[in-house]
């Protein structure tokens, strides 16, 4: 059961009636520590406070009372579900409901990149980050487990596979997300433990800082400034290609160099190209595309 869509009424007698907010401090997260230190959670009703300390307790986080200290960003939890949130700033959630729609056009280049894939076997999502992409493949019927390093981000997709499971976020969504299994820790110890070895992994790390690129979103940005860079991502690509038994898809910004390329990584054995962005398709250990 998750502790976040199960809040339980306020405390009689408690000495916390007023305000109904946890604060709580994220460490452990793969953010600058700076970064980590601004992070709260708040809980929007009383009777959502002690899902709040579940899920700080099951983070194994501190909660702080509001007021204590002001904070820039928290992750809120409220009925509509968790969200991560800055000042001034749109909300970062995750979204089930829009993920699982389906792209206008058919150029679907994820699921192109993926390509074959058999029945019951898995398609691993290692960088599976708020799983726009996840929910998508399991939305074509695909099994997916997504794996994620960050707990913050961890914490957001359980309660949007919870949200979906429940069929809050509509038939599709819940469908996929029957399809789909979330496992939190660093992808290059995970992914070799799979039990069976996925077909395919996909990889999508944050792409590199660059001057001549659009500025994300105030709520993207921070949730990048939270999970950090992903500068170890060339070496995320060398044990997904031990794992997988087809095919390791790399997503890129369309004028990028592949992954790894400036370390002496070996070089993808094909592309599918988009307008903004590519797939770089590297064969696993079955030697494959
Ligand atoms: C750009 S985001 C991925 C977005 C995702 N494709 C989506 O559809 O929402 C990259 C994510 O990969 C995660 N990540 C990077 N390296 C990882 C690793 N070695 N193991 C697990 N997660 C990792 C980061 O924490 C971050 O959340």
């Amino acid at each position: 059961m998750n502790p976040l869509h199960h809040g339980t009424p306020a405390r009689r007698g408690s000495r916390r009636q007023r305000p109904a907010v946890a604060w709580v401090v994220i460490p452990g997260t793969s953010g600058p520590d700076d970064a980590r230190a601004r992070v709260a959670v708040k809980a929007t009703s009383p009777s959502l406070l002690a899902a709040a300390e579940a899920l700080a307790a099951k983070l194994g986080l501190r909660c702080v009372v509001k007021g204590d200290e002001p904070v820039e960003a928290w992750l809120e939890l409220g009925e509509e579900g968790l969200s991560l949130r800055a000042a001034g700033g749109p909300a970062v959630t995750v979204t089930p409901r829009a993920a699982v729609q389906r792209p206008p056009g058919g150029r679907d280049l994820l699921r192109r990149a993926v390509g074959r894939v058999s029945p019951d076997a898995w398609v691993a999502d290692a960088t599976a980050g708020l799983g726009v992409d996840a929910f998508h493949l399991a939305s074509h019927g695909l099994r997916v487990v997504l794996i994620e390093r960050s707990p913050l981000a961890a914490a957001l997709l359980e309660d949007g596979l919870e949200r979906a499971r429940s069929g809050r976020e509509g038939p599709d969504a819940r469908r996929a997300a029957e399809r789909m299994r979330l496992l939190q820790g660093d992808a290059r110890r995970l992914l070799p433990e799979l039990e069976p070895a996925p077909e395919v992994v996909v990889l999508d790390p944050m792409y590199p800082r660059s001057g001549k690129r659009a500025r994300p979103g105030k709520g993207m940005a921070l949730f990048r400034e939270l999970v950090g860079e992903d500068a170890d991502a060339a070496g995320l690509l060398e044990v997904a290609r031990a794992v997988a038994l087809r095919r390791v898809a790399v997503k890129r910004p369309l004028r990028a160099p592949p992954l790894g390329a400036d370390a002496g990584g070996a070089a993808p054995s094909g592309s599918v190209v988009g307008t903004t962005t590519r797939f770089d398709l590297y064969a696993g250990r079955g030697r494959t595309t």
